[in-house]
């Protein structure tokens, strides 16, 4: 089975978010099943910075409305094979893979991810200048959402799959884009990739691709509605029948507490306490109190009203009242980064922010923070509710999406079954979120309880076996047509 696995960031070579870390996992577990897979990843500068010198294996010098590029080969740190994109005048420059320095969108991007999807789509198609020709093109989110539109015009084309991992980002341009970007005039309608007026990445993709997949089955059955559909609620579930939500796993090697070169002392299920090491050390690094008795909260995430920034700056002075301790790394919105400075200047000591991207802080948080915070308005799937379990930092999080379907709230009954894992509420404001937490640290100062649930989540198969699988399976259901 020969699988073009399509994405616009992957780890470690480039990240925004999770989508870069299932990018680099779910390549490495397909190929451990066999699947003969390649990446395909624009050359944006700091990839071509991080990788050796490659070799072109190919060149488009005629795709219609798209400069020159090539395409190099070279392999991911994993050593799952690489198909870099390289076009200088779309990605080689400073800012990040979406948006300049200053945060501001790059006023291009359609070129630069309709290239994307377009080259995937002749890689997957007659026109192909390479042997290898692959049996499903998997694309992911709106970066290569167009291919399947451009595969639907294309000879010999392979069936494609599209993965949604976030619907709130659709990648909308003016209508203009179509057109110039070589789509056929007759694909610019509702039964197409217009969407209300422009053209739209995402609707193209979930209108054209073979099968649509999510990466939660709560999310799958959440963005079929009004609430969490960002307007593609009826396209959805016109298309339930292929629509399979596959929740995400986790790297269980890049996350794990017993080997994790990122933590002051590493730990497992058998030696517990060395993890009170991590939280001596995290209140260290932080300029917290060095007090080991008192809960430590920590969350590491976009800033951003998905993601329920706004409600933890709100509540953080009940919370380190209750008394508790709160650690926040994350980066975006500039006035919940301002307000997260402000409160670890006017409470410092007991709130601690630190405003950036670092890879090693969010492995210390996990394994020195008590309890991880993760109180999303919704979430498709999330990884670090499922790294915290890993690292036996029980989290409270809100009940949607992938949050639902990998979090067991802690009661009497879960207790009793041995599932209990973490906190899960309802009712997604300060309250809700306060009750949670309040519960969280009542739990916390019963040790048996706590310990229960530590072991509980650390006990959990969170790796991608099992979803590796259910994407195989998917695949080679599209073969057979
Ligand atoms: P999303 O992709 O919506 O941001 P996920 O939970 O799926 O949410 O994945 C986020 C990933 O990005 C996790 O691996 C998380 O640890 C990481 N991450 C987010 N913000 C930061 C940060 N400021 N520093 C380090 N890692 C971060
Ligand atoms: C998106 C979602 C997140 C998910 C990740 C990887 O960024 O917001 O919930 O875990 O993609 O699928």
């Amino acid at each position: 089975m020969r699988l073009l696995f399509v994405t616009s960031e992957v780890a470690p070579l480039v990240k925004t978010g999770g989508l870069a870390d299932v990018s680099a996992a779910l390549p490495a577990a397909l190929r451990d099943t066999g699947v003969d897979v390649h990446v395909l990843l624009p050359g944006y500068a700091q990839v071509l910075k991080a990788l050796p010198p490659l070799q072109a294996v190919a060149g488009f010098a005629d795709l219609p409305g798209f400069p020159e590029a090539r395409l190099l080969a070279g392999a991911l740190p994993n050593g799952v094979p690489l198909w870099v994109v390289d076009c200088p005048e779309l990605y080689l420059r400073g800012g990040g893979p979406y948006q300049d320095e200053h945060g501001v969108d790059w006023i291009d991007n359609a070129l630069r991810f309709g290239l994307l999807s377009k080259i995937a789509a002749v890689l997957g198609s007659a026109d192909s200048p390479l042997d290898w020709k692959p049996d499903v093109v998997h694309c992911n989110d709106w970066q290569s959402a167009l291919a399947p539109a451009y595969l639907h015009f294309a000879n010999d084309a392979a069936p494609c799959v599209v993965t949604v991992h976030n619907l709130a980002f659709q990648g909308t341009f003016p209508p203009q884009a179509a057109a110039s970007m070589g789509l056929p005039a007759e694909c610019f309608q509702p039964e197409g990739v217009e969407f209300y007026g422009n053209l739209s990445f995402l609707k193209a993709g979930l209108y054209y691709a073979d099968h649509i997949t999510t990466v939660s089955p709560s999310y799958a059955e959440e963005i079929q509605t009004a609430a969490l559909g960002f307007g593609l609620q009826g396209l959805l579930a016109h298309r339930r029948n292929v629509l399979t939500g596959i929740l995400n796993g986790i790297d269980t090697e890049e996350w794990n507490p017993a080997t994790d070169p990122d933590i002051a002392q590493t730990y497992d299920a058998g030696r517990l306490q060395a993890k009170s090491a991590n939280k001596r050390e995290l209140q260290k690094r932080m300029g917290l109190h060095p007090d080991p008795r008192v809960p430590l909260f920590g969350l590491v995430s976009r800033f951003t009203h998905q993601k329920g920034l706004d409600i933890v700056l709100e509540i953080a002075p009940q919370l380190i009242a209750l008394p508790a301790q709160l650690v926040l790394l994350g980066s975006g919105d500039a006035e919940m980064q301002r307000t997260a400075l402000e409160l670890s200047h006017r409470y410092s000591g007991q709130v601690s922010a630190y405003v950036g991207f670092d890879e090693g802080l969010s492995h210390l948080i996990e394994a020195g923070a008590d309890i991880f915070l993760m109180p999303s308005r919704f979430e498709p799937c999330g990884l670090n509710q499922m790294y915290s379990q890993r690292y036996g930092t029980p989290p409270v999080v809100h009940a949607t999406g992938g949050l639902i379907d990998s979090v067991v709230d802690c009661n009497a009954a879960s207790l009793k079954r041995g599932e209990a894992s973490g906190f899960v509420f309802d009712s997604m404001d300060a309250i809700g979120l306060l009750t949670a937490a309040q519960r969280a640290v009542a739990a916390f100062h019963d040790e048996k309880v706590w310990r229960a649930l530590q072991l509980n989540g650390m006990g959990r198969d969170f790796g991608w076996d099992k979803s590796a699988t259910a994407y195989r399976d998917i695949y080679a259901r599209l073969m057979l047509r």
